[in-house]
């Protein structure tokens, strides 16, 4: 009997956890909490399943794109790392159609999911895949992200973001990507990106357990939370990313917003945020 529960166990699981949120997408559907341009929980793979968060977490970092980067509604933004679109949701009624909207993400999943349900409504959207490796994400990915070029000409962008995407990469990937964000930002043009910041005080919290995640495994730059699979969840030296951001050309704009991760109470948002800028 142990036998058969521990072969059955994954599977078991996996189907209370399907039942679980299709239970939750059925009450969802009737309440009418979920709007049209929403995923169901089920597919929200990038995140937190709950479609308050999904919700707040768009229309929080609208606010930042428009107080914080500059915005204007008819900029030409880039999501690197898109997802199923937690972030570009709020983005369909701000800009308008003058501003253009660029995704790309290395999962089908959510560019198929935005391709039917957002471009339809809003041909200034558009969502492509890139079959990038990611050991945690797409570990049959066809390209390295240490080599892979962003499809997008020069200078095209005043807004390049990256949420909770440099969280999942490691360094020379990483640094691929901050010189391929400075090559298609325009001069003057914003980057916004979301990291886990390894510095003094987020150290100590994470010795004394008080930071939400721990990363147990120094790695000299990069911590992470997994030694098998570090893009499980990866944290980046504070000073290795600010020589990172001048090697780079890029200018960040003080103060660097710390996040509630590392358990400050002073705090904008869940993750560290810089937002730099292109001379
Ligand atoms: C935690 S999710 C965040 C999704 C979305 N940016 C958001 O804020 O909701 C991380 C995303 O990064 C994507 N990703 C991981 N490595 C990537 C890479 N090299 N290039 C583009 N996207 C990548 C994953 O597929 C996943 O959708």
């Amino acid at each position: 009997m142990k036998m058969i529960l521990k072969k059955r166990a994954p599977f078991l699981l996996d189907m209370s956890i399907n039942m679980y949120y299709g239970l939750k997408d059925f009450s969802d559907m009737l309440l009418q909490r979920r709007d049209p341009l929403i995923p169901s929980t089920r597919l929200m793979f990038d995140g937190p399943r709950s479609i308050q968060d999904f919700k707040k977490n768009g229309a929080d970092f609208l606010e930042y794109f428009i107080n914080l980067c500059n915005l204007k509604p008819d900029g030409k933004v880039l999501d690197v790392g898109c997802g199923i679109g937690r972030k570009t949701l709020p983005l369909t009624q701000y800009l308008d159609s003058n501003g253009e909207y660029e995704g790309f993400d290395i999962i089908d999943l959510g560019i198929n999911w935005c391709n039917k349900n957002i471009t339809s409504k809003y041909p200034n959207f558009h969502f492509q895949k890139a079959d990038v490796l990611n050991k945690y994400y797409n570990p049959n990915g066809k390209y390295k992200a240490s080599e892979y070029k962003f499809p997008f000409e020069e200078n095209y962008f005043d807004l390049v973001f990256l949420g909770s995407v440099f969280t999942h990469m490691l360094p020379n990937d990483l640094e691929n990507y901050l010189s391929e964000v400075f090559r298609v930002l325009k001069s003057d043009g914003r980057c916004l990106i979301s990291y886990f910041l390894i510095n003094k005080n987020s150290l100590a919290s994470i010795q004394s357990n008080i930071s939400s995640i721990n990363f147990q495994y120094d790695l000299e730059d990069y911590r992470t939370t997994d030694i098998d699979i570090p893009e499980d969840a990866v944290s980046y030296k504070e000073s290795y990313i600010r020589n990172l951001y001048q090697k780079h050309y890029l200018e960040i704009l003080e103060p660097i917003n710390f996040g509630s991760w590392s358990g400050r109470d002073d705090y904008l948002d869940y993750q560290d945020l810089i937002i730099a800028k292109k001379p």
